[in-house]
């Protein structure tokens, strides 16, 4: 029998393929903490997980008999891919089937912040009837400025597009006839923050990109901008962001990912116009089930040593 661990509340629905099968045991866990997964992961042949549980190098070492670590979504910043591939451990993750979640929620986030609808809601909910402080603006015609034109940011794009915004997007390793398809503008990055009047992020975490977003790009940003980031905290340097609101520079944030995950409580949480959720892009119904029937095609696929497609 092989032995499946799922942390992290993956969708039970969509694991049917490895619950049902007559060579597989799967264990439920929720997330587990560094120490508890060491402990447990030697009697694993494959690991599910999305972004909570942390498989770092140290948890990797005590995994004698693991085959592939699935991620029951995009990012794989939550895993040391380079320690796994070291020790012959396939890393998969489920790109697409939460591409249209994280843009609904991105594009909620933008609408929110233009509205003012969340403090709002609370306001309104606390017994005050004010219609003066909630001045919002319009879409129509703002310049929305798209950090990475992959899967997410293009469809983004497309939404905006209908919200008449007029779309720029900062991605190098795009080819240019993408950005033509999708009646996007490609633009170096400094063109893009002088530009936008909305921001949003769609790039993943590595390197290259933390703080990618610091002091000296809000320092070029228009005044009045306002900031989306539904991709991943730490690619926005939170301090920076917080300066940035207080100085007015920046008139808004939406943030649904921070650099430390779970957060709860944080000084940009003390400013009304920064708008948060608790990494919800992701979590939908329809997303759910389909990252989870995704990646445990693929856990079977590795276990009984086939082709594995996201790795
Ligand atoms: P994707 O791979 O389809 O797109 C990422 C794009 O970023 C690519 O086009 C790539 O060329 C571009 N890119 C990479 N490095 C860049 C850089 N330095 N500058 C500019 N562009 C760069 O991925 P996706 O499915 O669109 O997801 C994007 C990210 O969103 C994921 O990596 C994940 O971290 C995050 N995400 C968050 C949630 C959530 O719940 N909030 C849900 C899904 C994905
Ligand atoms: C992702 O990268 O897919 C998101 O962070 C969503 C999730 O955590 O499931």
């Amino acid at each position: 029998m092989y032995r499946v661990l799922v942390t992290d509340g993956v969708s039970p629905e969509g694991l049917k393929a490895l619950t049902e099968a007559p060579d597989v045991e799967v264990d439920f866990r929720p997330t587990l903490n560094e120490e508890e997964l060491k402990e447990i992961i030697g009697e694993y042949d494959a690991l599910i997980v999305r972004s909570a549980t942390k498989v770092t190098a140290a948890v990797l070492e005590k995994a004698r008999r693991l085959k592939i670590i699935g991620r029951a979504g995009v990012g794989v910043d939550n895993i040391d891919v380079k320690a796994a591939t070291a020790k012959g451990i396939i890393v998969a993750n489920a790109p697409g089937g939460n591409t249209v979640a994280a843009a609904e929620h991105t594009i909620g986030l933008m609408l929110s912040l233009a509205r003012n609808i969340p403090e709002a809601c609370a306001r309104t909910k606390s017994g005050v009837w004010d219609r003066k402080s909630f001045m919002g603006v319009e879409l129509r015609g703002k310049v929305l400025g798209i950090i990475g034109l992959g899967r997410i940011g293009s469809e983004v794009a497309k939404r905006a597009q209908a919200m008449e915004m007029k779309i720029i997007a900062y991605d190098p390793y795009i080819p240019e006839e993408r950005a033509r398809d999708l009646r996007v503008k490609l633009v170096p990055l400094d063109t893009l923050l002088q530009e936008a009047d909305f921001i949003t992020i769609h790039i993943p975490l590595s390197k290259e990109t933390y703080h990618l977003i610091d002091r000296e790009a809000f320092v070029k940003m228009k005044p009045g901008v306002r900031l989306i980031n539904c991709a991943r905290g730490g690619i926005v340097d939170e301090e920076a962001l917080y300066e940035a609101l207080k100085e007015g520079k920046v008139a808004g944030a939406a943030l649904d990912v921070f650099e430390k995950e779970p957060v709860t409580s944080h000084p940009l949480f003390s400013l009304p116009n920064v708008v948060v959720t608790p990494h919800l892009g992701a979590s939908t119904v329809e997303a759910q089930l389909a990252v989870a029937e995704v990646i445990a095609q693929e856990v079977l696929t590795a276990l009984r040593g086939g082709f594995v497609r996201h790795a």
